[in-house]
């Protein structure tokens, strides 16, 4: 069975790459331009921190996945959105991976703080495999056409 990969940005202190390296599958950093320049080659998952910037425009999502959001290929393919945060930022927790979740119609998936705990990353682990199965259930691995409504 295809193992959905796992797009996710992380800076230099690797939190989130911490987690992505525990989640047993193909995981792929957008802190490097190989594969932010890249194209997926099937449904995707991204995993993103939120970075409050500070300025007035405040925009937390970083920008190697802006870039490879940019993709219409690869936004078209995403299907879900996960998010490491740290709840002292309050309101802005989670910014990132939740305006890209609901600017995109898709799932948030999971969310979890710093580098997650083991339990975090047991939860996720399941949780990718259950997507794994729906996926492969799905005639031809595709995201499904959505309702038009008439
Ligand atoms: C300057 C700075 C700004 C941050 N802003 C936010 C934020 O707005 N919302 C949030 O939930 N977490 C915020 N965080 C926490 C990071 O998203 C979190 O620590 C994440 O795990 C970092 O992942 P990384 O080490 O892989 O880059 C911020 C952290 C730093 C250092």
């Amino acid at each position: 069975m295809r193992q959905t990969p796992v797009y996710y940005y992380s800076s230099a202190s690797g939190l989130v790459r911490s987690f992505a390296e525990r989640l047993g599958r193909p995981v792929f950093n957008l802190a490097e331009r190989e594969h932010r320049r890249s194209q997926v080659d099937g449904p995707w998952v991204l995993l993103t921190p939120s970075y409050k910037t500070g300025n007035e425009a405040n925009d937390t999502i970083p920008e190697g996945v802006h870039r490879f959001l940019n993709n219409e290929h690869n936004r078209r393919l995403m299907v879900g959105v996960m998010g490491s945060g740290n709840r002292n930022f309050g309101r802005y927790y989670q910014m990132a991976a939740r305006q890209i979740a609901e600017k995109s119609g898709r799932p948030m998936l999971f969310e979890f703080e710093l580098a997650g705990t083991p339990w975090d990353v047991e939860e996720c682990r399941h949780l990718l495999e259950d997507l794994d199965a729906a996926l492969a259930a799905r005639h031809d691995g595709q995201p499904e056409e959505r309702p038009t409504g008439d």
